[in-house]
């Protein structure tokens, strides 16, 4: 497919993303304490084919010919998360070198091959201990997670200034505490809402922290955001939309702007917040950025007997979906990115992640060709410089996922990556979605040196 990036700025970001526990594996090493989701997937029967990060892609010991991929895919930044249980195993308290030894040391390699990092403190790797202390629905957490946010920007931030707090605290709060297909697997809703309350402070303490640690730190959030329509124009389903408009976009968009929790969503989960005085403006401080972590858009219908928000997804025929059964349609991204310009203001953006999971073939010849997750790629940028075209500040874009890597509750089985990775022998190998993916970066390249 041919597509005009033509709109997009030439000195844009071109990145790959990836997170601690999805690939690094070595959760055993250098004085690492477990993780939630050490547990979680060591729990039989909670992620398929009882999968775990043990060893994941080895990142850990392979990290430098991780960077050389990224050198041949051409990106020029890389976006990864620091595993909290590596750098402070007790959750809270004294702070273990060598943790912060092995990020210190990929963060020289990438700016050696001239790729800039940008760092999140927050994927998903809560340490064990703080769970067994009551995990994110104890308000403690967020100031442990403002803590250990010091101790990596005091260590790395004369090199890192592009910073995340959080990737994706949805999947934390809701996945996480209220459905249970991820660590820790809770099903409370009380329990899922003060997560949500409480990591959105952890975001604003530990922007704060970063701030006061690294002065000229670009400090962001990363979202999952979803474009939601009504499944038909019923009164009933046009308001589950709007509940679930709520529940995925605005509770967590809308306080660190400045707006509170929408009132609308405190109604319909009828859970107290555990609000003190001075919160609010914690977690509104101003962002250098916003990230848009863009995978599928919704349809929605009204199920007033399912869990909150009483809304659920619905299957609708025709349209194309990949191997997680997710609907197929880049115009969400190009809304998205559109809407977080005119609602929200936003003056920089990135999309933090984008990609699609396949169930890839390796030839005889050892090679991989996966023309969807291809076309889902030009798609997905073709409408990212149109968002450009129609003012959204878009500024950078960062494929999910460099490597094939853990897949959650869904294990090794589905892959993202732009490069293909044998678990069997950690060989990886640059699927042709990396190939063509190097291709627009050189020609966008190409055509910025020309305009320059
Ligand atoms: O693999 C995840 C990632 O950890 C967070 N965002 C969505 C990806 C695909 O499900």
């Amino acid at each position: 497919m041919t597509i005009d990036l033509a709109a997009l700025p030439q000195d844009f970001v071109w990145g790959t993303a990836t997170s601690a526990y999805q690939i690094e594996g070595a959760v055993a090493e250098d004085g690492r304490s477990p993780s939630i989701w050490d547990t979680f997937s060591h729990t039989p029967g909670k992620v398929d084919g009882d999968d775990h990060g043990d060893v994941a892609c080895d990142h850990y010991h392979r990290w430098r010919e991780d960077i050389a991929l990224m050198k041949e895919l051409g990106t020029n930044a890389y976006r990864l998360s620091v595993a909290w249980p590596r750098v402070v195993p007790g959750g809270d308290g004294p702070v273990n070198a060598k943790g912060l030894d092995f990020y210190d040391s990929l963060v020289d390699g990438l700016l050696e091959a001239g790729i800039t990092p940008s760092v999140t403190l927050y994927h998903w790797d809560l340490p064990q201990v703080l769970q067994d202390r009551g995990g994110w629905p104890e308000r403690d957490t967020a100031y442990h997670l403002a803590a250990y946010a010091t101790a990596v920007a005091e260590r790395l931030g004369d090199r890192v200034k592009h910073w995340t707090t959080l990737n994706e605290p949805l999947c934390s709060a809701w996945i996480g505490h209220l459905e249970g297909r991820m660590a820790p697997g809770l099903t409370d809703l009380t329990a899922a809402v003060h997560t949500s309350y409480h990591l959105l402070l952890g975001h604003g303490l530990a922007t704060q922290a970063i701030r006061a640690a690294v002065p000229d730190a670009e400090v962001g959030i990363v979202n999952n955001l979803s474009s939601i329509e009504p499944a038909t124009d019923r009164p009933e389903d046009i308001a589950a939309a709007r509940r679930m408009d709520g529940h995925t976009n605005r509770w967590w968009l809308d306080p660190v702007h400045g707006r509170g929790f929408p009132a609308d969503m405190r109604e319909v989960y009828g859970v107290e917040l555990p609000e003190r005085s001075g919160d609010l403006e914690t977690i509104a401080q101003p962002l250098d950025w916003l990230g848009l972590n863009y995978y599928f858009p919704s349809a929605v219908a009204d199920d007033p007997d399912g869990p909150a928000p009483f809304a659920q997804s619905v299957h609708r025929p025709g349209v194309p979906r990949t191997g997680m059964d997710w609907e197929v349609d880049a115009s969400g991204i190009e809304s998205l990115l559109l809407r977080l310009t005119d609602d929200y203001g936003a003056r920089r953006l990135y999309v933090t992640e984008n990609g699609s999971a396949y169930p890839d073939v390796v030839r005889a010849d050892g090679t991989v060709d996966d023309p969807e997750r291809t076309l889902y790629l030009e798609q997905h940028l073709a409408a990212c410089a149109s968002a450009v075209r129609k003012g959204a500040p878009l500024v950078g874009y960062f494929a999910w996922s460099l490597l094939d890597n853990f897949e959650w509750a869904y294990g090794y089985d589905k892959r993202f990556g732009l490069v293909h990775v044998d678990y069997r022998t950690q060989r990886r190998t640059v699927k042709g979605s990396g190939r063509r993916y190097a291709e627009i970066i050189r020609e966008h390249g190409g055509r910025a040196r020309k305009a320059a």
